[in-house]
C-alpha cells in the first residue's frame, strides 16, 4: 500500500513502512541475511547513528513476522529528537521539553517506560543517550527480538550507563499494568496509532500509567506519522483525559504532505501555561 496521507480508505492491512515512508539517512541499511540460528528469513540488520554518544546501534528487523519486528519512521524521528536534546541542550525548547529528562525521586537515574516498542530502537537509544533504566514493552511473541536487539547493545549500553528490561505489556492487560508498576519519569511510545480496534486499549494504557499515579507528573511523549483521517478519533478521545501538546513537527516526507509530529501527553490541566495543543 502506497503512502497516501489524509486518505479515506480504512483497509490498513498491510502498512508498509518501508513503502509509506522513507527511511531517515541516519538509518544505513546492511544486506539481507538469513539468521541461521533461529531460521528467520529475510533478517535485516540496520545501523543507527547517535551523534551524542558518537556510536551506531544496530538494530535486527524481520519485515517476513510482521510489523512489531520492523522499524517505523515516527521511531526514527523519536531517536533523533532525544540525541539532538543531548548533543544540544542550548536549543531553546519553549519548556516543552525541559523537565522531560529530569528524575523525579532523587539521583537515581532517569526511569522509562516504553510503550509498542517493535524492534527496540527507541527504547535502547534513549537508555544509552541518556544513561537512563528502560523497559521496553510489547506483545510477548515481540519480546524475543527485542531481547535480541538489546544484547546485541550490550556494550554500548553499558559504556553510556543505561539499562534496558524487555516486558511484555498487552495494551488495556491490567495484570501486565500492574505487574510494571508506576515507577517511572517518563513515557515513550511511536507510531502507536494505526489499527482503530487498538485505539481504546492504547488509550486505556496511557490512562492507567497517567492518571493511575496518584498525581506524580507522568508524562507521555508519543510520535506518530499520520495515514488516515480516522485517527483523528484517537486523538478526540486522548483530549478528553489529557493535555496533548505538538512539541516537535518533522518536515513532510519526500512526496508527501505530512512529516512525523511528537506529542506530549499529560493529565488534564497540568501544563503550566494552560496551553492544549492538537493538531
Ligand atoms: C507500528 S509498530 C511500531 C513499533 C515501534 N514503536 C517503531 O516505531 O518502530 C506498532 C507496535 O505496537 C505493538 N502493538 C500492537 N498492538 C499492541 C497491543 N495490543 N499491545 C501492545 N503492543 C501492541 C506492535 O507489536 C508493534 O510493535
Amino acid at each position: 500500500m502506497n503512502f497516501r496521507p489524509d486518505d479515506d480508505d480504512d483497509s490498513d492491512d498491510e502498512i508498509d513502512p518501508f513503502k509509506s515512508a522513507m527511511l531517515p539517512p541516519q538509518l544505513q541499511e546492511a544486506a539481507v541475511t538469513v539468521d541461521q540460528e533461529n531460521q528467520l528469513q529475510n533478517v535485516e540488520e540496520s545501523k543507527y547513528y547517535l551523534a551524542s554518544i558518537a556510536s551506531n546501534l544496530v538494530i535486527r528487523q524481520v519485515p517476513s513476522e510482521g510489523i512489531s519486528f520492523q522499524l517505523w519512521p515516527a521511531a526514527t524521528t523519536l531517536v533523533t529528537l532525544l540525541d539532538n536534546l543531548i548533543r544540544h541542550p542550548e536549543i531553546p525548547t519553549d519548556g516543552a521539553l525541559s523537565k522531560l529528562f529530569e528524575t523525579k525521586d532523587g539521583n537515581r537515574p532517569l526511569r522509562i517506560l516504553e510503550l509498542g516498542s517493535g524492534t527496540g530502537l527507541v527504547g535502547i537509544a534513549a537508555a544509552a543517550v541518556l544513561g537512563a533504566n528502560v523497559t521496553v514493552t510489547d506483545l510477548p511473541r515481540v519480546i524475543p527480538n527485542l531481547r535480541f536487539n538489546i544484547e546485541a547493545n550490550s556494550e554500548i549500553l553499558k559504556i553510556n550507563g543505561g539499562e534496558v528490561i524487555p516486558a511484555a505489556l498487552s495494551w488495556g492487560e491490567t495484570g501486565h499494568m500492574e505487574a510494571l508498576g508506576r515507577d517511572y519519569d517518563l513515557m515513550l511510545g511511536s507510531d502507536l496509532v494505526y489499527h482503530d480496534h487498538l485505539y481504546a486499549p492504547l488509550i486505556e494504557t496511557v490512562k492507567w500509567f497517567l492518571l493511575g499515579n496518584g498525581g506524580k507528573e507522568l508524562v507521555f511523549v508519543m510520535a506518530h506519522l499520520k495515514r488516515w483521517k480516522k485517527e483523528s478519533a484517537f486523538f478526540k478521545m486522548a483530549k478528553k483525559l489529557f493535555d496533548v501538546q505538538v512539541i516537535h513537527t518533522d518536515p513532510p516526507l519526500p512526496g508527501t504532505r505530512v512529516g512525523v509530529v511528537v506529542y506530549k501527553f499529560v493529565g488534564r490541566g497540568t501544563f503550566p501555561n494552560g496551553n492544549s495543543e492538537l493538531r
